[in-house]
């Protein structure tokens, strides 16, 4: 394939994620039904009181959440990822662009990555590539944009539902290895709605790695929407992978010195809450907040994180919590399949309740 081929390819794909996405192709659960969090009723002080404002790659970020990476390359990513960065800016919280190789090798496409820096100056905003980027294509990414952070991002799942796909990833190890060392900026490994396990987050560490955003099952679904793309219904790979409250039980439990990005069909505030309490620093968002977009635009987007964090605020002080570190030390009680997965994984599911 020429590299022109290979680029209107990948254009074609992009446009069919977004398509396919708004048609609602998902198939899992993220398991924070098995997840409830203690209720205080005589709480010690106010709303007025509690502070969501986080410090994050050097920023000050109003509340926890990341509009998580999504698109760019496309005519119709321009205006996107417009709306998105300046719904991150209004709202002070983070955003991450979608993968960035199309612009490596088209420059042509690099302004519907750029604006994002452009609407959103001062923001927390990340660069995005696959976990198989050489350091010269991290280091471009990030240039493109002035990010604060890159992702690099594991699709494995992906990859090889795509006839066109990637089928050798034993570099990707020292690849990590590299950009971690070599980037003037931290580096975030995320997958893409599988999640990490922890002996990944292992490995990841050994690498070098500090940050992870552990992209669990329960949202947007790569293998359904491949196999949709494909023609194929019903594939068993749609049900593949760790659902998000599982990966970050695994991950915040590891002992690892982590940052965590909780990402994966987080779709309301009260699961942000829960993946908070369980460890995460962060939560990503990526479909629900791509669909309010499109429906509602910019400022149905606004409303919506403004609402997020309204309802933050609410469940931190229904837990008796202050601040987001304060919320991350408040009892979790582990139910069902979630408090069996945990036990079978060798994890004590009162850990998180014995607090
Ligand atoms: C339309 C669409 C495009 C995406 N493109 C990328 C991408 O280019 N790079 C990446 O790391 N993740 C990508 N993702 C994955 C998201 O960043 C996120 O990890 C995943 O969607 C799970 O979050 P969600 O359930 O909130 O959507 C994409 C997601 C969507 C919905």
């Amino acid at each position: 394939m020429t590299s022109s081929e290979h680029n209107s390819e990948r254009f074609r794909r992009k446009l069919d994620h977004l398509r396919l996405y708004q048609e609602g192709w998902g198939a899992q659960s993220n398991a924070f039904h098995d997840v409830y969090l203690v209720h205080q009723a005589l709480p010690e002080f106010d709303l007025k009181d509690i502070d969501l404002s986080i410090r994050w790659l050097g920023k000050t970020l109003a509340a926890p959440f990341i509009i998580n990476a999504m698109t760019g390359g496309t005519p119709a990513s321009l205006d996107i990822n417009r709306s998105l960065a300046r719904a991150a800016a209004r709202t002070g919280v983070a955003m991450a662009v979608g993968s960035q190789h199309i612009a490596l090798e088209a420059p042509e496409v690099r302004e519907t990555f750029a604006i994002v820096r452009r609407e959103n100056p001062g923001g927390v905003i990340l660069a995005n590539v696959s976990a198989g980027a050489s350091v010269d294509e991290a280091a471009r990414a990030v240039e493109m944009i002035a990010a604060d952070g890159l992702q690099l991002h594991l699709n494995v799942v992906q990859e090889l539902l795509m006839p066109e796909g990637d089928r050798t990833f034993h570099h990707y190890r020292d690849r990590i290895r590299d950009v971690a060392a070599g980037l003037p900026v931290p580096v975030i490994v995320k997958e893409v709605g599988n999640g990490l396990s922890r002996e990944v987050a292992l490995v990841l560490y050994g690498c070098g790695v500090r940050r992870l955003d552990v992209g669990g099952g329960g949202g947007t679904n790569f293998a359904a929407i491949e196999s949709r793309r494909a023609g194929r219904d019903n594939n068993a790979y749609c049900k593949w992978g760790l659902p998000t409250a599982l990966s970050l039980m695994e991950v915040a439990t590891s002992g690892l010195p982590l940052e965590i990005v909780a990402t994966g069909g987080i779709e309301s505030p009260l699961e942000a809450a829960k993946a908070l309490a369980l460890g995460a620093s962060l939560v990503g968002v990526a479909g629900h907040f791509l669909k309010v977009c499109l429906d509602e635009g910019e400022e149905g987007l606004v409303a919506e994180i403004e609402r997020w964090k309204k309802d933050l605020r609410n469940f931190c002080l229904m837990c008796g919590a202050r601040n987001i570190k304060e919320l991350k030390k408040k009892p979790v009680i582990i139910t069902g399949r979630a408090h069996e997965w945990l036990l079978n994984r060798g994890i004590d599911p009162t850990s998180f309740a014995r607090r």
